[in-house]
């Protein structure tokens, strides 16, 4: 085998894995019948408490508007009906209290309560939090959709725009499928698919707005959206408050982490890597020899520059995908340079595609916004599809060093995979955008901000090249652009090594180099067990002024090498050097769920902390 990597597991493991499987979903049965017994006490404990308890809400936002809709039905009154919903509507006070925006919480959850026959129940809570804001966002789009734009930056941005909160009405239909379920079980089962679709919804209005050119339709916009905006981090805090309240009641014997489901999981590879971040392994990266590729799955269709496959571009392949075609559908890409913009698009589900080797089958293009493109359409290569899998290819922007957004890949697929890959560019060469994505074996070349986005992305395995930004730069590594703390996003590099480029010249320790930035407000990035090399600055971290320095969540844990010593690193109180529990927070297993999508997809991967 050419490319070797190092989680191979033994049948043995698996074994003892199913073996640890099995007695799991014993254990999480047996307290999920508990946890729904708490449930129910909990949450008639919640409206009892209300009953006896004026209510003083804590009037976060938006203080001028009137909350007559709650107050007035807590008059008393002999009718039973009247006082079921003034328990509901006391309970909404309760559940509102954990969100950000408390009046704006109020207001919309009363009204749906309002508007209901029957009595709400906890689960009835999520369900509404959710439609409320999908019925905000369609709102929202109906009268963005009536504003102009004026010069072409606004155009680009509006066009970008537009896709996007279509993105998120659309991604936001999976969220809502997911929370119309008939019981608080299956919806806390849920609550990672139900953050991670919110999380996405949150995103692409944040990025909607932070790409506009300042003016009169960017404050429009800003003033469209500001409703749906905290609806979405509402929605988001009520999923997280009803696991948590559960959490409170789990006892160590009931599986603490039943939904940080995997974070208790042991890791796949007891083993501790071997060699893998010599200069060896670092040449088997680049280089994937012409063996049969013996662990790659028959394709569905070859695509060959030279014509001996059944397409000549990856685009024609793509097109040729049945409607509706179930299981996955494999890509064989031949050794080439493909000068396309692909996409993968939504309706391209489990698209698997597979190279020569990451210096062989490259997809290359050179788009940035000064070509009169949105950032979003620069990209060469976007997987939107879910479950989207590349291996042993290339992907390329040479827009060159002082371009802004040379996008190589853009991803927004959830549960994207890309293993043995390289991703080159200069500035933003790796947008990794929304959802759940595995990076594992990669190699990543950029100058400034070059991995960017708000996913929940993980990097394992990877080396990272950096190269010397323009002179009126400073080179960074990452940009997370998370713009809500209630959103389940970060990038985090696990296991990975940091170096300069190559060919960033003879004087390899000429310039210095940041692990990152806040992109966002509340940027959330991780570097774990991982070798930084001496070009990373002492400070570590690096911000424009004091932009996010308190809100954005910087954490570094057990790091090794000439750049990993933290006693010079940033003071601010969003950056952190976290313990072993905290860090395992990041892990494949807890962050991304990845125990179950992942092996299913055969890609090595260690689901937890390496020591
Ligand atoms: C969302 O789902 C509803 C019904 O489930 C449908 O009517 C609506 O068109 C969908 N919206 C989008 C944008 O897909
Ligand atoms: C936002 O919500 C408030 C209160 O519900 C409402 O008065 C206002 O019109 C809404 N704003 C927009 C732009 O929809
Ligand atoms: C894609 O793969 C997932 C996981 O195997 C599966 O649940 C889903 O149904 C597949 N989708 C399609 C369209 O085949």
């Amino acid at each position: 085998m050419a490319f070797q990597d190092f989680d191979h597991i033994s049948e043995r493991r698996r074994n003892e894995r199913k073996q640890k499987e099995r007695k799991r979903i014993l254990i999480i049965s047996v307290s999920v019948v508990v946890l729904l017994l708490i449930a129910a006490s909990a949450a008639a404990v919640v409206v009892n408490k209300n009953q006896k308890e004026s209510s003083h809400s804590s009037e976060s936002d938006n203080p001028s508007s009137s909350s007559s809709s709650s107050s007035s039905s807590s008059s008393s009154s002999s009718s039973d009906s009247v006082k079921q919903v003034s328990k509901s509507q006391k309970a909404v006070k309760t559940i509102c209290a954990h969100t950000d925006h408390t009046k704006t919480c109020e207001d919309s959850l009363s009204q749906e309560v309002a508007s209901s026959a029957s009595a709400f129940e906890p689960k009835d809570f999520m369900k509404a939090a959710v439609s409320v804001v999908a019925h905000s966002l369609n709102k929202a789009m109906d009268q963005s959709s009536k504003l102009k734009a004026n010069t072409p930056e606004e155009k680009e941005a509006y066009e970008d725009c537009m896709t996007l909160l279509k993105d998120a009405t659309e991604e936001l239909n999976s969220s809502v499928s997911s929370a119309g379920v008939n019981n608080i079980k299956t919806i806390l089962s849920n609550a990672p698919e139900l953050n991670n679709w919110l999380s996405a919804v949150m995103s692409y209005q944040a990025t909607c707005i932070g790409e506009f050119p300042d003016g009169e339709l960017k404050s429009e916009l800003e003033k469209t959206l500001t409703n749906t905006t905290k609806h979405t981090s509402n929605a988001l805090a009520i999923v997280s408050e009803l696991s948590a309240i559960l959490e409170t009641f789990n006892t160590p014997g009931n599986h603490r982490h039943l939904l940080a489901s995997g974070s208790s999981m042991p890791s796949l590879d007891e083993d501790r890597l071997p060699t893998w971040m010599t200069a060896e392994d670092r040449r088997i990266l680049k280089e994937r020899a012409k063996e049969p590729h013996q662990d790659d799955p028959t394709p569905n269709v070859v695509v060959a520059k030279d014509g001996s496959g059944k397409f000549n571009s990856i685009n024609d392949a793509l097109a040729a995908m049945p409607e509706n075609f179930q299981g996955r559908y494999v890509i064989y890409i031949k050794e080439g340079i493909y000068d396309e913009q692909v996409t993968v698009t939504k309706k391209m589900e489990n698209v698997t595609m597979y190279g020569d080797g990451s210096q062989k089958t490259i997809v290359s293009g050179n788009k940035n916004p000064g070509d009169g493109v949105g950032f979003l359409q620069t990209a060469t290569f976007v997987a939107i599809g879910k479950g989207f899998m590349a291996k042993s290819m290339g992907f390329r922007n040479t827009a060159g060093p002082d371009k802004k957004h040379g996008v190589a890949l853009r991803v927004q697929s959830d549960h994207a995979i890309f293993q043995n890959c390289r991703m080159e560019g200069y500035q933003h060469t790796l947008y990794a955008q929304t959802h759940r994505q595995y990076y594992r074996s990669c190699l990543i070349i950029g100058s400034v901000d070059f991995i960017f986005g708000d996913a929940a992305a993980i990097f394992q395995n990877c080396i990272i090249h950096v190269r010397k930004a323009q002179d009126n730069q400073e080179s960074t590594i990452t940009a997370q652009e998370r713009a809500d703390k209630r959103e389940t996003t970060a990038i985090v590099l696990h296991n990975s090594r940091i170096v300069p480029d190559d060919e960033s010249g003879a004087d390899k320790t000429d310039f210095k180099s940041y692990l990152g930035r806040p992109g966002k407000e509340c940027a959330r990035t991780i570097v774990m067990e991982s070798d930084l090399g001496g070009l990373i600055d002492r400070k570590g971290w690096q911000s424009e002024g004091d932009f996010a320095i308190k809100t954005a969540y910087f954490a570094e844990f057990s790091n090794k090498g000439a750049g990993a010593d933290v006693k010079g690193r940033v003071k601010w109180p969003g950056y952190k050097v976290i313990d072993k529990k905290e860090a395992e927070k990041y892990t494949v297993g807890a962050f991304i769920q990845g125990d179950s999508w992942l092996n299913q997809a055969g890609v090595p991967v260690h689901s937890g902390l390496l020591n």
